[in-house]
Order: C-alpha cells, then structure tokens, then sequence
C-alpha cells in the first residue's frame, strides 16, 4: 500500500521567519508573558488558532472576485441562504461577522437574567455571553473527558443521566435551550457521537426545550462519526451532517473554522418567529439582513467553503496532520488529551509541568517555555481562560490544565509538526528544573485571556 498525501498541492506560500531565543525572550517580557500580545512576525509556527487562518481554496478565492456587495438582496445572501438549506438544512438564517456575535444576536432573544443553559463544554465567548446576562452555563459534559489519558471515542458527549437529573431539577422556563458544541473545543476538539445528539433531542422534546448546536467544527465531528460511530462507515460526510442537524432547533456558527473563511458566521434557525425576533437584533448589532457583519464576496467564499469542508478529503487530510503530531508526541512520551482531537493537540501541562503550582499556571508557563524554545505559540485553556467565578470573584480552576497547539487548516507542512514535537520534547526533557510559573499583574472583570498580563513568578 502507498503512503497517504494530501490531496492538494500548493499554489501561493506566505513566508515565515525564525527567531534567536534572545530575540524571544526580550519579545515575549514585552508581551507581559501573554502570547496574544505578540506581533505575528515574531512567531515562527503560529498555533494559537485554527479560527480563520486556514488557507482557502482556488474555487473560494475566484468566488470572492463574484461578490455582489449590495446592500440588499445581494446575489452572495443567496448563494450562502442556499449552502446552508442544502448542507445544514435550516430555512432561516442571518449572516454575523463571527461565532461571537451569532451568539450575541441569538442570545439577546432567548437568555434571560437566572436562566441556565445545560450543555457540554462551552466554548469561553459562548459562557462570556452567558455569564453577561446574568445566566449559568452548566458543563455536563462525561466525567471521562477530564481524564487526559483515557481512550475516549466520543469524549466530547454530554452525560445523558446528568442532563436529565438536571433538566427534573430545574423549571422549563429558566431553561431557554440546550447548547452542544460540537466538537467539543474545550474538553479537545473531541468529538459528540450521533447516538448522543439524538438522546439530547428526545430529552430536549421530552421537556419542550430547544436545542442549539454551536456548530464552529461540525464537520470534523461528522467525520468522528464515520470513522467511529458503528453503522456510519459507509455514509457521505453530507449525509451524516444532515442527520446531525435533524437535532438541532438553532446553529451559530464561526464560519472561520470548518467552512474555512478567513472572517464570518451565522445563524439557523429553523422556526420562523425566532429568525423575526433575532433579526431585529442583528440589524442594530451586525448589519442589514442581507448581510450581516460579512461583505459579498465573504458570503461567497463562505458558500463555497461550506460545501468544501464537507468533503471527506478536506476533513482527512486535515485531521490525519492532527493525529500525525499526536503520534509524534507519543514517541516522545508526551502526554495530551486522547485520542488527537479534530483541530488540535492540548497537551497536558500539568503533567508536562508538575512542579509549576496550579496558581502559578502551568499551561501558560508551558506556553511560554514552546515560544522561548522554538518561536511556536499555542493558547493557554486553563485557569486564566476559566475566569473568575461571576459571583465570589476566586479563580475557577478547572480540571483539565491544557496548553491547546490548534492547527490551521491547509497552512503548515508535516515538517512544522516535525519541529512543533522536538520543541515540546526539548522542554518536556527539563521539565524538573521548571519549578515556577506565572502571575497575574493585570486582568479584564471577563474574557480576561485576551489581555491578562503576567510576570514570572
Ligand atoms: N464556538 C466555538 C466552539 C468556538 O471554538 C469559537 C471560537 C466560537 C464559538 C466563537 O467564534 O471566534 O468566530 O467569534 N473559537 C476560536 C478558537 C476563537 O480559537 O477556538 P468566533
């Protein structure tokens, strides 16, 4: 049998510059030790995000030169109105500039001060929303997920037995929806099987509570389902998102994931009354129905990434150089959460790192050491993305400790994983002399990542 490659080749390339460790360390102090304050050229191999910094294809980028940047009833509305009744099947939609503001729009008309919102992991923007209008957002995601080291094939689930105790407990009205994101980004980029989404949505019809699916990465939970779920090896990827949707009430979407954009988002909806209500919304938030926070040829490429990103090549390709960085630490003995996850490696910085005290911040320590080594920077999905708890202000420390290595779809080479690993290794090899961590100078009241600013403790 041959070796597997890509099914592409590559037809523009961006350069990227290396760096001395003495350049990193002066960069990195001026940062405030906070790897979202350094300037991208000062970064060598950038795995902060996977979120709009994909490389679109040549159909996406001949599609924007058809733009149709009218204010109203422009072409492009149409062409993505249509991508999305065809692949996610929703009736209704209204474009927004990202995820965010999909939530911001959405969430303006169904959460009310006291409600709660069940659901697996919420992303942190998704619980920011929540928590700014005075809601809670309860994490019933399974307790295996917590554990980094169990082979899991769908750790992203919720727990049924918990939702349901949950849903008896609690009156209906102060449940607006139920939100399952898929895949699960915080619990890494692990995935939620069918048989899952569709307990949800009994339980949910049961107790007359809407579903909504924060939907950034569902085709690569698709995909999860192919290769794992019994019964589905043999379906297309678009078959199976189809099913995938039969489930959902409502989709915000952050299109510059898996629909492979570099800006954009959207709402479903499949009632017409709510799409009324949250139009209202949009209109005063993001744009004029039509087009929302996005310009023409952005709806165009969107349309076209749609349909793209739903082909089972584009989901092998990506989440095969996913699971090949994951063989690599394997190799090297580096523990992360198993198995890869569909976007990223979060590697576990508690046990990479175990004498940098929990306070002190070990993934934001191990985040920094990868930048110093290599130039490579991650995001830190722990204690300082955790927030301060709304109500007493302590620090939540949540208990999976992860620094997240999220790869951009069609950017980087399997010889970056290559360097991504040893840099890793080279750190994990010291890793009894790194005893102390980070601390906190400066924080924001929520979303307090973005801008925290650290010294070493
Ligand atoms: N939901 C999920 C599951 C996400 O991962 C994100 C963004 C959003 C919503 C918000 O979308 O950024 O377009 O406003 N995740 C990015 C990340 C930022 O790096 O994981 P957005």
């Amino acid at each position: 049998e041959l070796p597997f490659a890509e099914s592409y080749k590559i037809k523009m390339v961006e350069p990227i510059r290396r760096s001395t460790r003495e350049e990193r360390e002066r960069w990195i102090k001026e940062a405030h030790y906070n790897l979202f304050n350094l300037k991208s050229e000062h970064v060598f191999i950038d795995l902060l995000t996977d979120s709009g910094t994909g490389a679109m294809s040549d159909r996406q980028w001949s599609a924007m030169m058809l733009g149709d940047e009218s204010y109203a009833g422009a072409s492009s509305y149409f062409k993505m109105k249509e991508a999305i009744y065809n692949i996610l099947g929703f009736p209704y939609f209204l474009p927004t500039h990202q995820g965010r503001a999909a939530e911001n729009v959405l969430f303006s008309v169904l959460i009310k001060e006291g409600d709660f919102i069940p659901g697996n992991s919420h992303f942190d923007t998704t619980k920011g929303h929540i928590e700014f209008r005075k809601a809670h957002a309860v994490d019933l995601t399974i307790d295996e997920a917590a554990n980094t080291q169990l082979e899991v094939p769908f750790k992203g689930n919720i727990d049924i037995n918990k939702l349901e105790r949950f849903l008896k407990e609690h009156p209906v009205s102060k449940v607006p929806f139920i939100c399952m994101t898929v895949t699960n980004n915080t619990a890494g980029g692990q995935p939620v099987s069918m048989e899952n989404l569709c307990g949800v949505s009994k339980l949910a019809k049961k107790y007359g509570i809407p579903v909504l699916f924060d939907s950034a990465r569902f085709a690569e939970n698709a995909y999860f389902i192919k290769m794992r779920e019994k019964g589905y090896a043999d379906k297309t990827i678009k078959e199976i998102v189809k099913e995938m949707y039969q489930y959902a009430d409502y989709m915000t979407m952050s299109s510059k994931k898996d629909a492979i954009v570099n800006m954009g988002g959207f709402i479903g909806f499949k009632d017409e009354e709510t799409f009324q209500k949250a139009t209202v919304f949009n209109i005063m938030y993001e744009g004029y129905v039509t087009y929302g926070g996005m310009s023409g040829r952005d709806m165009n490429a969107l349309a076209v990434g749609l349909d793209e990103g739903t082909e089972f090549d584009t989901l092998d390709n990506r989440i095969r150089q996913v699971a090949y960085l994951g063989q690599k630490l394997d190799e090297y003995g580096i523990p992360y959460q198993r198995p890869a996850g569909g976007h990223a490696i979060f590697v576990d910085a508690k046990r990479v790192l175990p004498n940098v005290p929990r306070e002190e911040f070990p993934a934001q320590t191990l985040g920094v050491e990868l930048y110093l080594e290599a130039g490579i920077r991650g995001v830190e999905i722990g204690a300082i993305l955790a927030d301060r708890d709304p109500e007493t202000r302590e620090n939540r420390y949540p208990e999976l400790e992860l620094l997240r290595l999220a790869i951009p779809r069609r950017t980087y080479t399997n010889n970056h994983m290559d360097v991504v690993a040893a840099a890793l290794k080279n750190v994990f090899d010291r890793r009894d002399s790194i005893t102390r961590g980070v601390v906190i100078t400066k924080e924001a009241p929520i979303l307090r990542h973005f801008t925290v600013e650290l010294e070493k403790a």
